[in-house]
């Protein structure tokens, strides 16, 4: 047979990892070590759709990486699973991130039609609640993730509709709000407060050992036996756990760790490994399809495409302004940059602002 490139190079792949898609962020693992509690208390909240009733909306608040999303979609898996009136819907507000937008997801959930443009909130809300009158079975439950971003673009009324399900819509409707701004209680309105924060789950940080036992599930199921050093697990938990207890740090370093291995053709994923893709391979990842490898989710795309986009380097103001961010976006941001500059993504690099001062540019880090 002719020489193949391809052949050659596949001949050796596969051998280290034998499932890459159980460390991609789109894979759901039907289990949580290290969240036990924080599930049972969320199905505790969601347990009346069981017997048909809508639930109490729910309040998840946490740091980035520490499972909270994927809880909410494996809780309400569950869910669906035992009862057939439960419509999970669910909505990142960085995504969709206005009321007439979210108003329209609930609508279309429904089963109902919706022309895209050229009609008001108020429409919708009257089509719901035409749906409401003769859909009376069906409970939907609305996660909404990166819930801050309605606050910082006025778009709070849709709490409150979606809170007063019944009298605001028509139909009842759970909420399931997710952040990781810690002071969102505080800048909710009252009525919204006393609804959403009376069942408020809050995630801590996983610690390096909890992040070490949920590595090591994980890469049971990915990587061939004995694929892994003794050490590679310990220390993409430590890098994740010193990015704040992150576990999607985590488990794209292992990712690239292993990719870089099988690239090398190595025997064994190594410490040395892990270490050249934290520093360098990482920093390939700045490129479409390589920071889709690396497991990065939407928003940390955009974060580094507009990084990107400036030449000498963007100042974090400078990406608060291009995100129209407010306060607690910022936040949101904040944590990110600081994350994607642990991951290798990213570095800041000191400059002297215009008014004296010393401020960061943030650039995509090319080389170790
Ligand atoms: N306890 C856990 N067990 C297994 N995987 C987890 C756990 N917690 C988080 N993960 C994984 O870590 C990544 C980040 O979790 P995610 O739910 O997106 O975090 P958050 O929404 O809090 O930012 C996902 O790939 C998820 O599968
Ligand atoms: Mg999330």
């Amino acid at each position: 047979m002719a020489s193949n490139i391809f052949r050659e190079l596949s001949a050796g792949s596969g051998a280290l990892l034998r499932d890459e898609s159980v460390l991609r962020p789109s894979f759901m693992p039907d289990e949580l070590p290290g969240r036990e509690r924080e599930m049972r208390e969320l199905a505790s909240y969601l347990q009346p759709a069981t017997r048909g009733l809508a639930p109490s909306s729910v309040l998840m608040c946490g740091p980035p990486g520490v499972g909270k999303t994927t809880m909410a979609k494996l809780v309400l898996k569950q869910l669906q699973e035992v009862s057939h009136k439960v419509l999970p819907i669910y909505i990142n507000a960085w995504e969709t991130s206005t009321r007439f937008g979210i108003l329209n997801e609930l609508v279309l959930a429904l089963g109902d039609m919706m022309p895209r443009r050229g009609i008001a909130a108020d429409e919708v809300v009257a089509r719901l609640k035409e749906i409401g009158r003769r859909e009376q079975k069906a409970l939907p439950i609305l996660v909404l993730d990166e819930m801050d971003r309605l606050l910082a673009g006025h778009e709070e009324q849709i709490l409150y509709d979606l809170t007063r399900g019944p009298e605001a819509l028509g139909l009842p409707c759970s909420v399931i709000g997710i952040t990781n701004d810690e002071q969102i209680a505080l800048k909710l309105d009252a009525r919204v407060r006393s609804t959403l924060t009376n069942h408020l789950i809050s995630f801590s940080p996983y610690s390096p050992a909890q992040l070490k036992s949920i590595l090591g599930e994980r890469a049971k199921r990915a990587f061939s036996p004995n694929a892994l050093d003794a050490e590679v697990i310990p220390l993409c938990a430590a890098v994740g756990a010193k990015a704040g207890g992150d576990c999607r740090v985590s488990l794209q370093l292992l990712l690239s760790a292993g990719l870089q291995a099988e690239r090398e053709g190595a025997k064994q994923v190594l410490v040395s490994h892990v270490k050249a893709v934290q520093a360098s391979a990482l920093a390939s990842a700045s490129t479409p399809a390589e920071r889709k490898a690396a497991g990065l989710d939407e928003m940390d795309r955009k974060i580094l495409s507009c990084i990107q986009k400036a030449a000498s380097g963007l100042s974090s103001g400078e990406l608060y302004q291009a995100f129209k961010a407010g306060e607690s976006e910022q936040r949101t941001l904040r944590n990110r940059l600081s994350r994607l500059e642990a991951g290798g993504l990213i570095e800041g690099e000191e400059t002297m602002s215009q008014e004296g001062g010393k401020s960061r540019k943030w650039k995509i880090k090319r080389t170790a």
